[in-house]
């Protein structure tokens, strides 16, 4: 349990409690998982070797979804298991530290490694040091489809490794854990943290002019500093906009113009309908040519990020064909959360010169 090692490892428990992968196994996988039959543990695993890979946690996930979890048609009256249970811990410490009951970690800071009479002196009989931990393989595991796996235009779903392989930042020496985990804390932010997202992306603006139909303007939208696409899953959904505003600063109506980067595709995600994601040191120029509208005082300029765009399209189709008996109550849950992460990464105002 993560919360044994963390009576010792106190700061990277702390982190990781804040962190996506102790949150791994929310509402919207569980909503998922207790429409499954408890014994078809194939089927779990498609999920969990990811999302929950211990073998321990596997067996908690059968024997939950084969009593309480799982045996009620609507999840409503029935208490929810302890949370402790190991299954819904997500991504736990001992997936990525323990190795055939060895514990396991990088080098230390300063290099040095335990020997077999120093580790026999060490809590949990010390650790086995490897190079491993830094290298970017480490999180291909779970971030990374194989070849084999399921792709779309030649792509394959989850490309995080290969796209990040062939950036800059590769040859750079700029590791996943080098922008991830930085000082080896265990924050793993991404793009559901405004701050993270910010530090990968350049937003820069060209104020309005008068020009002979109404009123020109652009904005540019720079991947300056992801070591992977912009955004690198199927998932989010960035938008970057330009409208009039007036001098309340309020939106004017017909005067919106905006761009959407996203690999998009449909819920059955049978083929790929546009992917306008922004590759390494990538760009997009938004260009606004516009009818003034009389009451425009402004350019307010926007870039909007809907980390939880396809899961929040996906929960509304599941909730609406009402099949989804036993997740019903996660559901409505997961829906809120991801319609909920939606933030507003960039914004700015320009005032429009006098006519
Ligand atoms: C009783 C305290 C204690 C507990 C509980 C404990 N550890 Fe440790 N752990 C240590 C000490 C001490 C070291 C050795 C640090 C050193 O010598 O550099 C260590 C080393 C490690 C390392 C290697 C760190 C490195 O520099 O690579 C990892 C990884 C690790 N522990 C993981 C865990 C995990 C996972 C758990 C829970 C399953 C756990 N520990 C529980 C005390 C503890
Ligand atoms: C055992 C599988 C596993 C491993 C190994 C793993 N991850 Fe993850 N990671 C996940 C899962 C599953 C999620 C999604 C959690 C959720 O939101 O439900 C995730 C989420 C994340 C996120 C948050 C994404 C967001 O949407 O904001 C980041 C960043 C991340 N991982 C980075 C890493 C890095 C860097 C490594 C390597 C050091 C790594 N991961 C190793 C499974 C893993
Ligand atoms: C190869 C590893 C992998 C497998 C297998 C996998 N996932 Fe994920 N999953 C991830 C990662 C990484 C993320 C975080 C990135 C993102 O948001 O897409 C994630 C995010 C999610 C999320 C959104 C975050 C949340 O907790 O609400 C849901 C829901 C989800 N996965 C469901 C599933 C289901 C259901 C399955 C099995 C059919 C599955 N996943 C199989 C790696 C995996
Ligand atoms: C997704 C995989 C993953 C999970 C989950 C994870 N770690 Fe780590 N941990 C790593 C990686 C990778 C490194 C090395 C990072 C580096 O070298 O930049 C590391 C480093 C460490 C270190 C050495 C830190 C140092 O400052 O030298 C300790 C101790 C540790 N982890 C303990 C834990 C504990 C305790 C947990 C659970 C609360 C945990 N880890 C969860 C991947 C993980
Ligand atoms: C140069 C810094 C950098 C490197 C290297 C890097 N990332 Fe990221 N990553 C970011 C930033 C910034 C974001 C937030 C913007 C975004 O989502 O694209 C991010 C977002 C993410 C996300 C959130 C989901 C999404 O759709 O974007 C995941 C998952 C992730 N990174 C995993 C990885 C993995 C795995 C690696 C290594 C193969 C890696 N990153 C390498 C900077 C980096």
């Amino acid at each position: 349990m993560p919360a044994d090692c963390g009576s010792c490892h106190v700061e990277q428990y702390r982190d990781w409690q804040t962190s996506l992968h102790a949150k791994a196994m929310g509402p919207g996988l569980m909503g998922q998982l207790v429409g499954m039959d408890p014994a078809a543990r194939d089927e779990h695993q498609a999920c969990i070797r990811c999302h929950a890979p211990l073998a321990e946690q596997a067996d908690a996930l059968a024997d939950a979804l084969g009593t309480a979890e799982g045996a009620t048609s609507d999840g409503s009256t029935v208490a929810s298991p302890p949370v402790a249970s190991l299954h819904r811990q997500g991504v736990v410490c001992a997936a990525c530290h323990v190795r055939a009951h060895q514990r396991a970690g990088p080098p230390r800071r300063d290099g040095s490694t335990p020997d077999a009479a120093q580790n026999s002196t060490l809590p949990h009989a010390g650790f086995v040091a490897s190079g491993a931990f830094e290298d970017s393989r480490f999180c291909s595991a779970c971030h990374q489809f194989q070849q084999d796996e399921y792709s779309l235009n030649d792509k394959l779903l989850e490309n995080t490794y290969r796209e990040w392989r062939a950036s800059r930042h590769a040859r750079e020496g700029r590791t996943c854990q080098s922008c991830h985990m930085p000082a080896r804390r265990h924050l793993w932010r991404g793009i559901h943290d405004p701050e993270m997202l910010r530090s990968g992306v350049a937003f820069s603006v060209q104020g309005g002019e008068w020009i002979a139909t109404g009123i020109r303007a652009a904005l540019t939208v720079r991947n300056s500093g992801v070591g992977h696409y912009l955004p690198t899953y199927v998932t989010p959904r960035l938008i970057a906009e330009i409208e009039q505003v007036d001098i309340d600063g309020r939106s004017l109506p017909g005067s919106r113009v905006a761009h959407i980067i996203q690999r998009q595709l449909p819920l059955d995600l049978g083929h790929e309908i546009a992917d306008t994601r922004l590759p390494p040191d990538g760009e997009v120029r938004l260009l606004y040519e516009r009818p003034a509208h009389p009451a425009a005082v402004s350019l307010a300029y926007r870039l909007r990020v809907e980390p939880d765009e396809f899961y929040a399209r996906f929960y509304r189709a599941l909730l609406a064909d009402g099949e989804q008996g036993r997740g019903r109550k996660q559901l409505r849950a997961a829906l809120k959360k991801a319609e909920s992460s939606a933030f507003v990464a960039f914004q700015e105002q320009r005032k429009l010169p006098a006519r």
